[in-house]
């Protein structure tokens, strides 16, 4: 397999991966977080941003541009059960399909982890059909259309939030994989600053599901700086026009008409307050190592694109055969 193929491939594998976790988040939030089948689909959820995180960083690691959309993943929303067939169905897909990369690509660490990918591929797949068991006929009742009680213009600034909140996490991602070889403390502060936003994300879109609104997790397109000071300041600017978004929320009478609502509203703004200070150190650092020179001087690539296809990053230091080890 050639070079630009086998980059197709991760970034196909990754997409499908974002997909999973879209997926199963949806559904978790739908039949509530707490449910023991909601419990089950999270805990599925979260393997997913494993294994969307291992291809990233493989990605990043060969310098190559992660890809950040989600792929495709077509499903039977009738009912619980139409749903899992529909998952049955994908992770079966998944599993003959990893099977068959791990057995075209030498570099044992890749194939590694392409296995690793197949075989949690058949615990979902078993997962999924002893749950289509385990509900019978209860699983077969169509998902009845929920109404919710917040008003249209809450609505509103609840989707612009998963949007906003969604960005955050793939930004943070992006720079994560991308940057990792240029500062390995500022890569794996970002993955966890990521997930930070990711708990974010699921206030507002379990809001908006238990409202019976459509969460489209749209891609929201991420900063495609190259260096670290760059993607910094861009996270951080969009985290604190967050925070300032927060905070109205959290003082908006029809929140505290909701009394777990504004709870959580509350709790975000001191989360987002951290995750702030956070970013905020972390650039001061990297400017401070960098003699305090603006961004765009103390970096060797002025571009702000995207790296190219096949281009080492700066540092170089990580290949394929590095995987993990950080
Ligand atoms: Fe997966
Ligand atoms: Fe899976």
């Amino acid at each position: 397999m050639d070079r630009k193929a086998f980059i197709a491939m991760l970034n196909k594998d990754m997409a499908d991966e974002h997909a999973s976790i879209i997926r199963y988040l949806i559904h978790a939030y739908q039949v509530g977080e707490s449910t023991p089948f909601g419990q089950m689909l999270l805990s599925t959820a979260r393997e997913e941003m494993w294994h969307m995180d291992w291809l990233g960083d493989e990605l990043g690691e060969m310098g190559e541009e992660p890809g950040m959309e989600q792929g495709i993943y077509p499903y039977d929303g009738t009912s619980n059960a139409s749903l899992l067939r529909s998952y049955i169905e994908w992770e079966d897909n998944l599993i003959k399909m990893y099977d068959a990369q791990a057995a075209q690509v030498d570099e044992p660490e890749l194939k590694r982890v392409l296995h690793q990918l197949g075989w949690e591929s058949i615990t979902h797949r078993r997962r999924f059909a002893s749950w289509l068991d385990k509900l019978g006929s209860e699983g077969e009742k169509p998902l009845a259309p929920v109404e919710g009680d917040l008003s249209p213009d809450l609505v509103t600034r609840f989707h612009s939030e998963v949007d906003a909140q969604y960005k955050l996490v793939l930004q943070h991602l992006r720079h994560a994989f991308v940057l990792e070889g240029q500062s390995c403390p500022v890569g794996s502060e970002l993955e966890l600053t990521a997930m930070r936003h990711m708990k974010n994300l699921s206030h507002f879109a379990e809001e908006l599901i238990d409202s019976g609104e459509d969460v489209p997790f749209s891609y929201p397109g991420v900063d495609q700086s190259s260096a670290v000071p760059d993607a910094l300041a861009a996270d951080l600017r969009l985290t604190t026009e967050a925070q300032e978004r927060f905070i109205a929320l959290s003082q908006d009478p029809e929140v505290a008409e909701h009394p777990d609502l504004k709870i959580e509203i509350d709790n975000l703004v001191t989360r987002n307050g951290l995750l702030t200070m956070v970013v905020k150190e972390l650039l001061e650092s990297v400017r401070s190592e960098s003699g305090g020179e603006s961004s765009s001087e103390a970096v060797s690539e002025p571009e702000k694109a995207a790296p190219e296809a096949g281009v080492k990053p700066t540092s170089g230091g990580f290949t394929v055969g590095s995987l993990k080890g950080h």
